[in-house]
């Protein structure tokens, strides 16, 4: 059964102030249970055939919040990213990131820099955080690269393929198989559009402090029942 499982998974993890909302606590209380949730499934998930977990973790629209949100958010990520290291250090799992890194302090981006680079040869899976991430930001700074080399001789317009394009993304990584969105929200919010071009959607009502590894199965479970075409026929 379990070579069925998903390759990709990629995870919108939302709904943590909602969470802390109907609890009479602040929203902030919510991201650190958040941060709680995802060390759990990222303990869980490389167990289970697993290859690459994708998590947005900060999009690039996430800073219309206000400061004392963002402030808290990216003092959590020093602490997640510390913790979660470990976490993934023991699995042999190696770290990258997704997104630009200006509007982040130099405290930030030496943390995933040391992320990246102590688990750089780590080959048991891939974990890969959006943070000051966007989707369609992902897609302009490939056509922008890719450009670039064309302009220098590099390649040639007939060259371009799905495949090379991949190569100019933030991080080459393999179609996402099931993108899980919690919450009760059903859209995409500019999260990984090129590669979820043939992912399976399972939302879930569950609000991400909740998402434990039971949810994880049922995520599993609904995926593994799907018929995937990829725009053939059923045999
Ligand atoms: C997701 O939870 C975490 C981030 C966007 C950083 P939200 O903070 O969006 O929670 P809701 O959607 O307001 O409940
Ligand atoms: C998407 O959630 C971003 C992250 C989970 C980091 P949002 O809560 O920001 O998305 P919208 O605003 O509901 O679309
Ligand atoms: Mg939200």
């Amino acid at each position: 059964m379990d070579n069925k499982n998903p390759n990709h998974v990629a995870i919108i993890m939302d709904g943590n102030g909602r969470w802390a909302q109907k609890r009479g606590l602040k929203r902030t209380k919510g991201h650190q249970k958040g941060a709680e949730a995802l060390k759990k499934i990222s303990e869980y998930v490389y167990d289970k055939n697993i290859k690459v977990l994708s998590v947005f973790a900060f999009s690039t629209e996430n800073w219309k919040r206000d400061k004392e949100e963002i402030d808290y958010l990216m003092n959590l990520f020093l602490k997640a990213f510390k913790e979660n290291f470990e976490v993934v250090k023991k699995k042999g799992v190696k770290v990258i990131f997704s997104g630009v890194k200006d509007k982040l302090s130099n405290k930030v981006i030496a943390a995933m820099e040391k992320m990246t680079e102590e688990t750089k040869d780590n080959e048991k899976g891939i974990f890969n955080i959006c943070l000051n991430y966007g989707g369609q930001d992902e897609i302009i700074n490939a056509t922008k690269k890719i450009s670039l080399d064309i302009k220098e001789g590099n390649i040639n317009i007939k060259d371009i393929t799905p495949s090379l394009f991949n190569k100019y993304l933030f991080n080459d990584l393999p179609p996402i198989d099931l993108l899980i969105r919690t919450s009760g929200e059903c859209r995409i919010s500019n999260f990984m559009l090129w590669q979820m071009a043939y992912a399976e959607f399972y939302f879930t009502d569950v609000l991400w402090p909740d998402f434990d590894e039971k949810e994880m199965d049922k995520a599993i479970e609904s995926y593994i029942k799907r018929d995937r075409r990829f725009g053939g026929v059923e045999k």
